[in-house]
Order: structure tokens, then C-alpha cells, then sequence
């Protein structure tokens, strides 16, 4: 099934503590201050904890690595140098946070291994992990053109045992938002009120997803989509640039939704859906049976 039951409240669904008592305090009084906001977060993140645990970077906002009640640096290993935008959002996070640093980035191109990108080292493929592994970071995929290729990469890290980190636009509103980790979400993204989000997942440019849908893992959807509410997506679905889903439609795991697309209609697992409105062209094999890394990642 995807999704949750639907009789159960958005604040009830959340698996964990930390990120329900979060957004019943956002709910009763929202902070129109964000400075205000990451505050009042970093204060219930400190009175919430119990044990040294490390909870996922989302946001620009500060929810990550509270330790003790102390907060430390999270760095970053992100999984891909090839994308300038990644740029932008790391100065954008570090306007709000300089505790957010980024150790440098892996990439399977071995032109690539020695370089710089960004500023910052290209420390190799996936041979260098064993090295930064030794070290206290945490990792995010960059990988969006494929979203098999986004979930084998991103589960063969988590099988060598990286732990993820949300990497979210400062500008993205998560106020009775509900994700887990490994999430990375572009500028001008907005996520309406009880939309879930599973783990691994992306969400490019100025997309809109609304009310109540749920986002499964290894998910990916393009710029300018606009996703109505109700709406579920399964695990490693790939939705193109400016699709549109109208309300309380079901779309399967691993279907392809081509460049324009409307989606009227309930789509089954492993399609591709092309047009307006949009029509099945083909059912591929099934490959894998979901997109999720979280056997490896809890
Ligand atoms: C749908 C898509 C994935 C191609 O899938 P494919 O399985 O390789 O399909 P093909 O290219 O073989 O095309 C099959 C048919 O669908 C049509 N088609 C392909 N993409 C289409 C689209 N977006 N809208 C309408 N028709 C489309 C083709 O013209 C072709 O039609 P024909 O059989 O009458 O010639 C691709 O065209 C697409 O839209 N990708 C999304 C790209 C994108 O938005 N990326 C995000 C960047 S951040």
C-alpha cells in the first residue's frame, strides 16, 4: 500500500518524537520571525533529547546533531560534482547556519578524483569512503537523473554504513511537514501541510506538492511540478519538469512521467506516462519492488 491510513492525524504519523513535537509547537504559534523559529527548534531539540542522538540536518533551519544537549558542526559529503546549484544552497544554508560545513565531495568520474569543485575536494569514488568513513560526517546524493541510479548509490552507501543528512533550501518551509532523512530539496520548493516524505527523495526547483500527499523514497520530481493534494507517489518514481497530478491520484512505484504530462488518472507500478492528459506507453520490468533505504539506515 502507499501511503498511510488515512484516518490517522498528520501529527501522529511521524515516527519521530522530536519532529512531532516540533510541529505541534510550529502549529499553535507559527514564528513569523525565522530567526525566531530556528531558535525556539534548536531550544525543543535540546529539551527533547534524552540520549546522544543525532538527529537528520533539514532545513537551513537548525534540527541536526544535538549531542548531549550540545549543538556541534554537521560536515557533508555530498555524492556528485557536477551540479553549480549545489553551490548556492550550501552559501544560502551557511548565511543561516555556518555550523553547516561540507567536507568536500566523491564522485565515480575519475577525471574527477584530485580535483576541486566548488572550492571544496573531490575526494574519488566510492574507494575513498572507506577513508571517510573514519571521520564524523554525514552524507547526501546529489543524483537526480536517474532515480535507479539515486537508490543504488545511495543504498550501497548506506550498506557501507554513511549516515544521511536532509540537504534542504533554507526558502522551503517544514512547518507540518513530515520527511526522514537523505532528502535533498531545491530553492522555492513548497510543501504543504501533512505532506510526507520518505527517505531519498528529491524535489527540484520552484515544484509545488500539495496537502496530505505523500512522497515515497528514492522519489524524484523535477522543476515547476505542480502536484495536488491527496496525491500518493511510490518509491523510486521519476516525475519530469512541469507535470501536473490533479487531486487524490495514486501513482505506483518506479512509473516514468514524461516532460508536460497531466496525470488524470491512477497510474500503475512500473509505467511510463507521456501527454495531456497522460496516456501508459509502456510497463517495464520490475526491477526493484520499492526504493527504500532504511533497513540499511536504522
Ligand atoms: C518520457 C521520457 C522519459 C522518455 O521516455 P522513453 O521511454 O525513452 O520514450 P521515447 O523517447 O522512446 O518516446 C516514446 C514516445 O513518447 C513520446 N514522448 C516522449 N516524451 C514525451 C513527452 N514528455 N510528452 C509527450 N510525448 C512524449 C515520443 O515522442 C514517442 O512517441 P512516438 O512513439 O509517437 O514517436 C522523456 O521523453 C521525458 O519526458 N523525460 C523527462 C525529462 C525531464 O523532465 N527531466 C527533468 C530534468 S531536471
Amino acid at each position: 500500500m502507499i501511503g498511510r491510513p488515512s484516518h490517522v492525524k498528520w501529527y501522529e504519523y511521524s515516527y519521530r518524537a522530536d519532529a512531532i513535537i516540533q510541529s505541534r509547537l510550529s502549529f499553535r504559534s507559527p514564528a513569523s520571525d525565522p530567526m525566531e523559529l530556528v531558535k525556539r527548534r534548536l531550544r525543543l531539540s535540546k529539551s527533547v533529547t534524552r540520549h546522544p542522538v543525532i538527529l537528520p540536518f533539514a532545513s537551513g533551519i537548525t534540527q541536526y546533531s544535538i549531542s548531549w544537549g550540545r549543538r556541534t558542526v554537521v560536515e557533508i559529503v555530498f555524492l556528485g560534482a557536477s551540479n553549480p546549484e549545489t553551490g548556492r544552497m550550501i552559501r544560502s544554508i551557511q548565511q543561516i547556519d555556518p555550523n553547516f560545513q561540507v567536507a568536500g565531495f566523491i564522485d565515480n568520474d575519475p577525471a574527477k578524483r584530485g580535483t576541486e569543485f566548488l572550492g571544496y575536494p573531490v575526494f574519488g569514488g566510492l574507494e575513498a569512503l572507506d577513508d571517510l568513513l573514519r571521520r564524523d560526517l554525514y552524507f547526501v546524493n546529489l543524483i537526480t537523473g536517474s532515480t535507479r541510479a539515486r537508490y543504488e548509490t545511495s543504498l550501497e552507501l548506506a550498506r557501507r554504513g554513511c549516515r544521511f543528512a536532509n540537504f534542504i533550501h533554507p526558502s522551503v518551509e517544514l512547518t507540518m511537514v513530515e520527511l526522514g532523512v537523505g532528502n535533498y530539496v531545491q530553492e522555492g520548493v513548497i510543501l504543504q501541510a501533512a505532506v510526507t516524505m520518505g527517505d531519498n527523495s528529491s524535489i527540484h526547483m520552484g515544484t509545488l506538492v500539495g496537502h496530505e500527499s505523500t512522497i515515497g523514497n528514492s522519489v524524484f520530481i523535477a522543476h515547476g511540478c505542480s502536484v495536488s493534494g491527496k496525491v500518493e507517489i511510490g518509491d523510486g518514481t521519476f516525475i519530469g519538469t512541469h507535470v501536473a497530478v490533479i487531486p487524490r491520484i495514486k501513482i505506483g512505484r518506479w512509473v516514468t512521467i514524461g516532460a508536460g504530462a497531466v496525470v488524470t488518472k491512477d497510474i500503475p507500478d512500473y509505467a511510463t506516462v507521456v501527454g495531456v492528459p497522460g496516456r501508459v506507453i509502456k510497463l517495464a520490468e520490475p526491477v526493484y519492488a520499492d526504493g527504500s533505504i532504511a533497513s540499511q539506515n536504522r
